[in-house]
């Protein structure tokens, strides 16, 4: 549950009034505001709670008060005041309302209304005799503004009703997702900045007069009301309206009947339609299916509207100053936060599809940190002008991949750079076709076959010198490898057919391959690139089973036996290599090696264990047995050609553990020219400190040759 800050003192309460009246006004103004929506529900719930505490100490200006916004000089004065809505956030909120409503119509609401609350501006659009006539927003509640020039964009609104009727029908304007996604280039195209999301775009779209381009919006009418006609073509009279179709005497289910009737949209044409039902149980039963939906919606809501349905009940509860009390809003959790874009990464699919990725300042969303979202195509980017250090709003509803829907201009510094567009594959190095919006790899598919391959052969996996990206890229396109065992069938005829290749090169590289069949299982494992695995992982499966086929032989229950592997990574494993299988049986049909060296292979399942000792067998040899042991600084002598990689396989062979920090459970600490911190810590904590000669020396039999 979203929680309410507490205002310190009246100061403190002042500057809540204050900030809240700001955002307001700069969302109806400029249609952007500088809090999202959370931030401005909170805000508004601390200034309630401060108020209820201190009611001789409110604030006349404060939004609490009156609808937000406040009414300009001009506007139109409502035939009825345009209320808001109170807001609950729980079942719990929900089931409190609606028995203090009850108690006080003192009986139970038989039926209810549930329907999205649709997440736009309000508005009156008044006809008669079935014309349209004028168009005003909320306002402050008792005037709006005329924006009747906006008529003729507004999708679901239309000119003539099927009926020669005179009435005011009230509903939210918005834009749809499609909607925003058109606007925004087009306002761009016209020197406008992008608007931060779909709802700031439309309250800007409808206020804006002047504009040489028309966007379109959509309407959702939710109310109607009998209005005075006017004479002829004047204006709607101000005096009491008569009611002829008993618009106040409907249900609120059967007012949004006549509505649709009359030619109006409403939520009943969408996947949430508004519905009656009985029952708080109901109720909140339809309020769990609309927020399911949310996510798939193509139109924003910010939560779910619950009104009591029968005009009875409606009339008996009358309503407040601000809000009725026959309806509530059960607000869902803000699924947008502005946020900063920290850079951008751009990764490559396995269709060879290049996608740019924001790297957030993580933010907490409908529950969960987002710390990544999507960007999805470089032309988007250049569209809505982003960079690196922008103040973004993102969007993230349900179980669906967060986006970054646009910066939020206003806050810009004039610090933030542009967005670096990869000028190759960002995974091949290969060249990009740009012909299409998504880019992609020109390799395609191939472009995975060209990184995993690279991985394969690099230094701390299979080790072949001489087989760079273009090396690689050759052969896969010669059809020559199709995978990492290929490498081991090549021949020297194929190899000397490639361009470039002279007969040197391709014995070396023939050498180097055969170099490469006899490295321990470790990095073969890891050259076969199982997903949830690197280099310490792979060494870690291939000391625990010593051999290639106990590692395959064992199920998610024996690789949990492996240090490091938890229930959830477990299977994913055993699964990638029962995918792998056929490369796994090239890898062996063409001599390579597949034992780890120095490890024993763990007793077959089922096996008596009562003389095993609980520890696995296969760690416990060496003269590290047991220690964790870290290395750093600069390594000399013996050791001074291993990479970290290899001095890491060294003190695993040796029965070590190597670790990259130093604690408390550290048990030996080598430290090379150049050692800082890390050596410093040791010390503080008194943990063993050798240089490099001196483990060279305790590694004895174990150094390589
Ligand atoms: S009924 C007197 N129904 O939410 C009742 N309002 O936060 C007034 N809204 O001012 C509104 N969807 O702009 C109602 N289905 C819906 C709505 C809805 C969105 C807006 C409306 C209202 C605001 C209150």
């Amino acid at each position: 549950m979203t929680t309410t800050p507490v205002l310190a003192d009246t100061a403190a309460y002042a500057q809540a009034v204050e900030d809240a009246k700001q955002a307001a006004a700069a969302y109806y103004a400029g249609g952007t505001s500088p809090l999202d929506d959370d931030a401005y529900d909170r805000l508004g719930r601390a200034i309630a709670a401060w108020e209820s505490a201190h009611p001789d100490q409110v604030r006349a200006d404060s939004p609490t008060g009156k609808v937000a916004g406040g009414a300009a000089e001009g506007d139109v004065p409502h035939t009825r005041p345009m209320l808001s809505l109170d807001n609950v956030f729980s079942a719990e909120q929900f089931a409190a309302w609606a028995a203090s409503l009850e108690r006080r119509i003192g009986r139970v609401v038989e039926r209810w209304s549930v329907e999205p609350k649709l997440d736009g501006l309000a508005i009156a659009a008044r006809y008669e005799r079935g014309r349209l006539t004028r168009l005003v927003t909320r306002g402050d509640g008792t005037a709006g503004e005329d924006v009747s020039h906006a008529r003729g964009t507004i999708v679901g609104l239309p000119e003539r009703l099927t009926e020669p009727v005179t009435v005011e029908v009230r509903g939210e304007v918005l834009m749809t997702t499609e909607q925003f996604e058109a606007a925004n280039p087009i306002r761009v195209a016209h020197g406008g900045e992008p608007f931060a999301n779909p709802r700031n775009a439309a309250a800007g779209t409808l206020r804006a007069k002047d504009r040489p381009y028309r966007v379109e919006m959509t309407f959702f009418a939710y109310d109607m009301l009998p209005i005075a006609a006017a004479d002829a073509d004047g204006p709607v009279a101000d005096g009491p309206a008569v009611d002829p179709d008993g618009l106040d005497e409907l249900a609120h289910s059967e007012l949004i009947a006549r509505a649709v009737a009359l030619g109006l949209h409403t939520s009943g044409a969408t996947a949430v339609p508004g519905r009656a039902v009985t029952g708080t149980e109901e109720v909140l039963a339809r309020v769990a299916e609309i927020a399911a939906l949310r996510a798939e919606l193509p139109f924003g809501i910010d939560g779910i509207v619950i009104k009591a349905d029968l005009a009875a009940d409606r009339h008996e509860a009358g309503s407040g100053s601000r809000a009725p009390r026959w309806a509530i809003a059960y607000k869902l959790p803000a699924v947008e936060k502005v946020t900063r874009l920290v850079g951008v990464e751009w990764n490559v699919g396995r269709t060879g599809i290049i996608a740019p990725r924001a790297v957030l300042e993580p933010v907490e969303i409908d529950g969960s940190t987002v710390a990544y979202a999507t960007l999805h195509n470089p032309s988007d980017i250049t569209r809505r002008d982003l960079r690196v250090g922008d103040h973004v709003m993102v969007y993230k509803a349900g179980d669906i991949i967060p986006r970054v829907e646009a910066p939020v201009a206003h806050l810009r510094t004039g610090e933030e750079e542009p967005i670096g567009f990869p000028e190759a594959c960002p995974q091949c190095g290969s060249e990009i076709d740009r012909s299409e919006q998504r880019w992609r790899c020109a390799r395609g598919r191939d472009c995975h076959l060209v990184a995993s391959l690279s991985y394969a052969v690099g230094r701390d996996q299979l080790d072949i010198e001489g087989l760079g990206a273009s090396r690689i890229v050759q052969l896969v396109d010669a059809t020559l490898v199709a995978d990492v065992a290929d490498l081991f069938t090549l021949t020297h005829e194929q190899l000397l057919g490639l361009d470039r290749m002279g007969e040197t090169s391709t014995e070396n590289l023939l050498a180097a391959i055969a170099t490469a069949r006899t490295r321990p299982l470790g990095r073969v494992l890891c050259a076969l690139g199982i997903r949830g695995t690197g280099r310490s992982m792979s060494r870690r499966i291939a000391r625990h089973f010593a051999t290639m086929d106990a590692v395959r032989a064992a199920d998610a229950e024996a690789m949990q036996q492996v240090d490091g592997i938890g229930a959830e990574k477990a299977p994913v494993i055993v699964a990638e290599l029962a995918e792998l299988a056929v490369v796994v049986d090239k890898l062996v049909a063409a001599g390579v090696n597949m034992t780890e060296p120095g490890a024993t292979p763990p007793p077959p399942p089922g096996t008596e264990t009562e003389s095993v000792s609980e520890a696995p067998i296969a760690e416990a040899a060496g003269p590290l047995a047991g220690l964790s042991v870290v290395v750093t600084g600069a390594m000399t002598g013996p050791l001074e050609a291993l990479s970290r990689n290899q001095m890491n396989e060294l003190i695993e062979r040796a029965g070590g553990k190597s670790s990259s920090s130093v604690s408390k459970r550290t048990g030996l600490v080598v430290a090379g020219e150049k050692a800082g911190s890390k050596r410093t810590k040791a010390e503080e904590l008194g943990i063993r400190l050798v240089d490099p000669d001196e483990f060279a020396t305790l590694l004895g039999d174990f150094l390589p040759a």
